[in-house]
């Protein structure tokens, strides 16, 4: 009985579904057959920076674009990139990507994706332009920051969760850069090849993703060359992957001013140009001279059709023709704002904790010295076009005085100096960076000297996490390993609090201080989330979703000279064995793992097993553990599940991840996790047939706590 209601509704889903399909592909046919070819490709291109024009007679009204993933960027000048000088759109700002994916909580992915989409809606915007998922190839890239991680497993999910958070509000998400982009230095004109394994295994799994579960209803195609053919004419990309095998049916943008030519990108399935440069819109290669190619024969106007075809079902699915139904959405609540501080504080990854000097037990800490420009410097509105005018940003500085200024001394110092401000295009923030301020240093001797405890706040800012060029090195800048060096020489109560999104080499301050913290770009509630999990009031939670190496020479990029590439070409020599993939198949020893993160408290993992000790190739394996927090405090553990398969034809990395979960224990709490693996998700891309294959034969599942902390491992046969 009740099988039958079940299949009864699952009918009734199905139908309703198809008929909503239906409905739409016949509305949209019915108002192209009422659009003159003019008013089509005015569809097809940018009217302004950020928008696309209207067509008034037919309820169209313009779509409103706007960046990034980690706020709705400020208001600009339709027609430059000044900004418009409005006093009503500040918002809310989250902590970028690779803080995001350091949570390793996907539930935070989806509150963040409720409030980008209401703050969206609010401001009036239709698509926002994100999340960027590229992966962390090279630690250099100037966009590390934005994007998440090394890993394309906790890419996907992040992807998935955010993009249909988003979208649920009716905004289009637009998962960029499509595909390839993994560097910042020569990113207009770098021809980037790779395997065909690498691509479907490393670079292209969040895409799928985005598009196969999140449903994201736009793309955005990279400023690169892919195998020879710029990203917006690349008919493998544009066509045979994205639209033929991943069925995506949204619209293919351009990044601002990627598009070289019509004809090329019209056939490789661009539907939409946006750009910067050229303030005469009707220049641009989708508005005149694609009118000039369907009228002069070269291109059929089906093709036009199919991308405005395109564009009006992203219109109807976020209910853009349809104002009255449509989400009005919300700005700067206190609900909002709760997402964000949330999301920073479970970001915070403890990479060294001796003698418990954390957390600080405030009651009998007297005096503390609080040293260093990021202190002070607020991150928000940096690194070109994810920048964010928030609401108000908390320094760590201001959020140490609110919290606890009247029971505390806290003696500042600066520390060090930013040395000056890159523009676009330009690395010039980064010219003097290895510049020593004695003086600065001596100061802040002086104040560590007198406290009862020195904070750091070291690392990096947008001068070097910024979109447009890539960091010229990977050391810590403007001389902070020496001022680390010498305040530790005089407090063995120094603490290291890292500020920055991409990794850095920490191997010359590793051994130096007891205590290590990686903050990120914290976003608007930066200082309050680590002041708080400083003190004790919070935990930290956050796992890296990068390796951190000991020096810039072990990463594969580096180590085998494939980066940034010679006479504008870069060959991915590594193939697969990006990140933890490199490290751990080689055995090399990296400074901090992938996934590793300490807490206040200890956990206690025990009792593997899978459900079954054979596999189909359809099937789920459920792998269980216990875990106990058998510490003193509250605590959270990200336990993670990594494959391997024993034996194989081809070469594979020595484990990578394929499942995770955040598990939150009160002091003393035990609980039972479950983890669930789809046998088919352990397939390799075989190069030989262009499909992914699972071998039969027996794979191992590993438990840890990061990729070199394994727990304990269960065996299966798959058949
Ligand atoms: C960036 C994109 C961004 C666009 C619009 C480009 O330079 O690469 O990520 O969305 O500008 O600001």
């Amino acid at each position: 009985m009740k099988k039958s209601i079940l299949i009864m509704a699952l009918i009734i889903c199905t139908t309703a579904f198809s008929q909503t399909d239906v409905a739409t592909e016949k509305r949209i046919q019915g108002l192209i057959k009422k659009m003159t070819l003019k008013e089509k490709v005015s569809l097809l291109h940018g009217n302004s920076k950020f928008y696309v024009s209207e067509i008034k007679r037919l309820g169209i009204p313009e779509w409103a674009l706007s960046d990034g993933p980690h706020g709705v960027r400020a208001e600009m000048n339709r027609d430059n990139w000044n900004y418009a000088g409005r006093t009503d759109d500040a918002v809310t700002c989250f902590p970028p990507g690779t803080a995001m994916a350091a949570t390793w909580n996907l539930d935070l992915a989806t509150k963040r994706g409720y409030v980008l989409g209401e703050e969206a809606r609010f401001r009036k915007k239709d698509v926002l332009l994100g999340p960027g998922i590229n992966i962390i190839r090279s630690p250099l890239c100037g966009r590390n920051f934005e994007y998440l991680s090394e890993d394309p497993y906790l890419i996907s999910q992040f992807a998935v969760s955010y993009i249909k958070a988003l979208q649920s509000k009716d905004v289009a998400a637009s998962v960029k850069h499509y595909a390839a982009n993994n560097q910042e230095d020569n990113r207009f004109s770098i021809d980037v090849t790779m395997s065909d394994r690498a691509l479907h295994e490393i670079y292209l799994p969040g895409f799928k993703a985005a598009v196969m579960d999140g449903h994201v209803l736009t793309v955005m195609a990279a400023y690169n060359k892919f195998r020879g053919e710029f990203c917006t004419e690349n008919i493998l990309l544009g066509r045979t992957i994205l639209r033929d095998s991943y069925k995506f049916d949204g619209v293919l943008m351009s990044d601002w001013n990627a598009v070289h030519s019509t004809e090329n990108a019209a056939l490789a399935g661009l539907d939409l140009e946006m750009g910067t440069e050229k303030t005469n819109y009707n220049d641009w290669f989708f508005a005149d001279p694609l009118i000039k190619s369907v009228e002069q024969g070269r291109l059929k106007e089906s093709l036009v059709n199919e991308k405005v075809a395109n564009i009006l079902r992203v219109m109807i699915k976020t209910k853009v023709l349809d104002p009255e139904t449509r989400e009005k959405g919300n700005i700067n609540t206190k609900e909002h704002q709760q997402v964000a501080y949330q999301s920073a504080v479970e970001s915070i990854v403890l990479l060294k904790n001796e003698n418990n000097v954390l957390p600080l037990q405030m009651n009998a800490v007297k005096s503390v010295a609080i040293i260093g420009d990021n202190a002070t410097r607020k991150h928000c509105s940096g690194g070109l076009s994810s920048e964010i005018k928030p609401l108000y940003e908390i320094t760590p500085l201001e959020a140490i005085t609110t919290k606890f200024g009247k029971q505390l001394q806290i003696n500042y110092a600066q520390g060090y100096n930013k040395q000056s401000s890159p523009g676009e295009g330009s690395n010039k923030g980064q010219l003097n960076t290895d510049f020593v301020d004695w003086k600065l240093i001596d100061e802040a001797v002086e104040q560590a000297k007198k406290s009862d405890v020195a904070i750091i706040f070291a690392g990096l800012n947008h001068d070097f996490d910024s979109e447009s060029f890539d960091r010229v090195h990977m050391r810590l800048p403007y001389g902070q390993e020496t001022l680390i060096h010498e305040v530790a020489k005089v407090n063995p109560k120094t603490i290291v609090v890292i500020i920055a999104g991409s990794p850095l080499e920490l191997s010359g301050i590793q051994s130096r201080v007891p205590s290590i913290v990686w903050a990120w770009y914290g976003g608007m509630e930066a200082g309050n989330a680590v002041v708080d999990v400083l003190s004790g009031k919070e935990f930290p939670s956050g796992k890296l979703p990068i390796t951190l190496p000991i020096s810039i020479n072990q990463m594969p990029d580096h180590a085998l000279g494939n980066y940034p590439g010679r006479n504008l070409k870069v060959n991915y020599e590594e193939d697969i064995f990006v990140g933890y993939r490199w490290f751990d198949t080689k055995g090399i020893e990296s400074l901090y793992p992938f996934g590793f993160g300490l807490s206040y408290t200890n956990f206690n993992i025990a009792n593997i097993t899978a459900d079954k000790k054979e596999f189909n190739q359809n099937e789920v394996i459920t792998v269980k553990c216990a875990i106990k927090n058998s510490g003193k405090s509250d605590g959270a553990e990200v336990v993670q599940l990594y494959a391997s398969q024993t034996l194989s034809s081809v070469l594979r990395p020595k484990k990578e991840l394929k499942a995770f979960q955040k598990v939150f224990l009160k002091a003393g709490e035990e609980k039972t996790v479950e983890l669930k693996v789809n046998v088919k998700d352990l397939a390799f891309y075989d190069e030989k047939t262009s499909s992914w294959k699972v071998e039969s034969g027996e794979f191992v599942l590993h438990l840890g706590t990061s990729v070199k902390d394994i727990v304990g491992s269960v065996s299966v046969r798959v058949n």
